[in-house]
């Protein structure tokens, strides 16, 4: 029987080793805990990286990793640490990342990081090439892994491949600066079918094909010499149902099952039964506007001294790829300006932000998520921003206000939500008043709305849409093939 292969860099499950055990965690972003649920229901393998340094791995405890991702039906692939820093820590997270976020001061151009790029994604290839049988679907996802679809095709020029860009690609301008740009449009190109969150990425793309390569271009569809590339947005969903029950269930629990997360913000609001709390979720990521949203925050405090003492910034950053120093660096500046404001601001009572610097656990997710009055979404750049869809989800009385960053994918599904430039403290200042002031049959007329489109467009249908396109994309290469 046929089945899918889903191959990315990061596999759902984090490994890491503990006086010499194993600890398993799930993984953070959203290509994982998106692709999750539709790995979870159906007949797929996937192979990626569980996040270990190869040299690092006891010997005696190599077999249990694979074993450990066996029961999920992953396959690990094991990375070494010159391919973490040249592939993982270099092409992928110093050149493709920040450029196609438009981070170009940011963006490095390193022959050694390419050639382990190439290096690490022949190695995803051949891995693929392993577990693949006639029939099967291969779906490869996002920049760590762009030339992987064409290093396939040439070694099974029959296979079904589809490939899914989670992040977004930037526009022509940008995306020409980089010096292997031939190379990374032709090594995506080896797919049948390519996604992008945003018709805009889908645009953008398509436009660089047809400059660069000087491939024929017509409406969504690329002809090369032996077949035919279609190219499509997929707006990516989340499973829905997943966090409306877990905010059901969270609702229904005694307070003996309470979290110890969930009793501080308890105690804040009895408290403080005026106030309200405005959460912001990411990974620590300069293209998340973190350090934007803090100085916006001052500058509505500053602003709106009535709201002092009314108000808390409950600030979750997860970190993240600690090794670029951009990032080091965002961590620094984010803690300074955690202090200063905190510092500035604070009264014996009160404190303006509560920081976390960590992972969590997913119930304290849900705590935040169904806690909190107003999210807080404010990324310079992001491919889709799940953090918001999965706040309105969770939203299960239909109150609660999303603001919302223009620069995130989200944005083009969401306009009932308060959409921001974040760049401009002003606006974003007005937002957070008028989401205070909002009243709640307002907040419950928009959420309805939204609720109902990210009800039908969950994740399953994103992957189903995805799946039965690139299914449709043989019968086209078939008749292609009999011109
Ligand atoms: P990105 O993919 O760039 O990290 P998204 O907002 O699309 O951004 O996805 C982030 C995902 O990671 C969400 O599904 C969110 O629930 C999850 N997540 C974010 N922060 C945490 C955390 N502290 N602990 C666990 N999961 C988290
Ligand atoms: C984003 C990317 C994913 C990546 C995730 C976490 O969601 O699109 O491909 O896995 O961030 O980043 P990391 O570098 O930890 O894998």
């Amino acid at each position: 029987m046929s089945k899918t292969i889903i191959i990315s860099n990061r596999l759902p499950l984090q490994v890491s080793i503990e006086n010499n055990d194993l600890d398993v965690t799930p993984s953070v972003g959203g290509l994982a805990t998106g692709l999750k649920s539709f790995h979870k229901d159906g007949d797929s393998i996937w192979i990626g990286w569980p996040g270990l340094v190869e040299e690092e791995i006891p010997s005696n405890l190599k077999d249990e990793v694979q074993k450990k991702a066996k029961e999920e039906n992953c396959v690990a692939l094991h990375l070494n640490s010159a391919e973490i820093d040249g592939f993982y820590y270099g092409f992928s997270n110093r050149t493709i990342w920040p450029l196609f976020h438009y981070f170009m001061e940011y963006t490095e151009s390193d022959d050694d990081y390419w050639r382990y790029y190439k290096q690490v994604n022949q190695k995803y290839a051949d891995e693929i090439l392993k577990h693949y049988e006639k029939g099967d679907v291969i779906w490869v996802h996002d920049y760590q892994l762009l030339l992987v679809p064409n290093m396939v095709r040439e070694k099974a020029p029959d296979a079904i491949i589809g490939f899914f860009n989670h992040i977004p690609f930037p526009s022509y301008e940008v995306f020409r600066t980089l010096p292997w740009r031939d190379e990374v449009l032709k090594g995506v190109l080896g797919a049948d079918l390519i996604g992008f969150h945003t018709y805009d990425y889908e645009r953008h793309f398509l436009s660089s094909v047809s400059r660069i390569l000087r491939h024929q271009v017509d409406f969504n569809e690329i002809t090369l010499p032996d077949r035919i590339v279609k190219v499509d947005s997929f707006p990516m969903g989340i499973d829905y149902k997943k966090f409306e029950q877990a905010a059901l269930d969270h609702f229904e629990s005694t307070s003996a099952d309470q979290s110890e997360l969930q009793k501080r913000l308890d105690h804040h609001l009895e408290a403080t039964p005026d106030a309200k709390m405005i959460l912001s979720i990411d990974r620590l990521d300069y293209t998340k506007g973190i350090a934007h949203r803090i100085r916006a925050y001052e500058y509505f405090l500053d602003k709106n001294p009535e709201y002092i003492e009314k108000v808390r910034l409950v600030m979750l950053a997860v970190p993240s790829r600690s090794n670029v120093p951009q990032y080091r660096r965002l961590k620094r500046e984010v803690d300074e300006l955690v202090g200063r404001i905190n510092g500035k601001f604070s009264t014996v009572s009160w404190t303006p932000i509560w920081y976390f610097y960590r992972s969590m656990p997913f119930e304290n997710l849900i705590d935040l998520y169904t806690t909190c009055d107003i999210a807080l979404l404010t990324p310079i750049r992001d491919g889709m921003n799940l953090v918001a869809k999965e706040y309105i989800a969770t939203r299960t009385d239909k109150t609660g206000v999303l603001i919302l960053s223009e620069m995130a994918g989200a944005a083009h599904e969401m306009n009932e939500a308060l959409i921001i430039n974040p760049n401009n403290f002003e606006q974003v200042s007005e937002a957070l008043k008028t989401a205070f002031e909002m009243p709640k049959e307002e907040q419950i007329e928009r959420n309805k709305m939204l609720q109902k489109r990210l009800r039908r467009y969950s994740v399953e249908k994103w992957a189903e849409d995805f799946m039965k396109s690139l299914r449709s994309t043989k019968e086209n290469r078939d008749s292609f093939k009999s011109i």
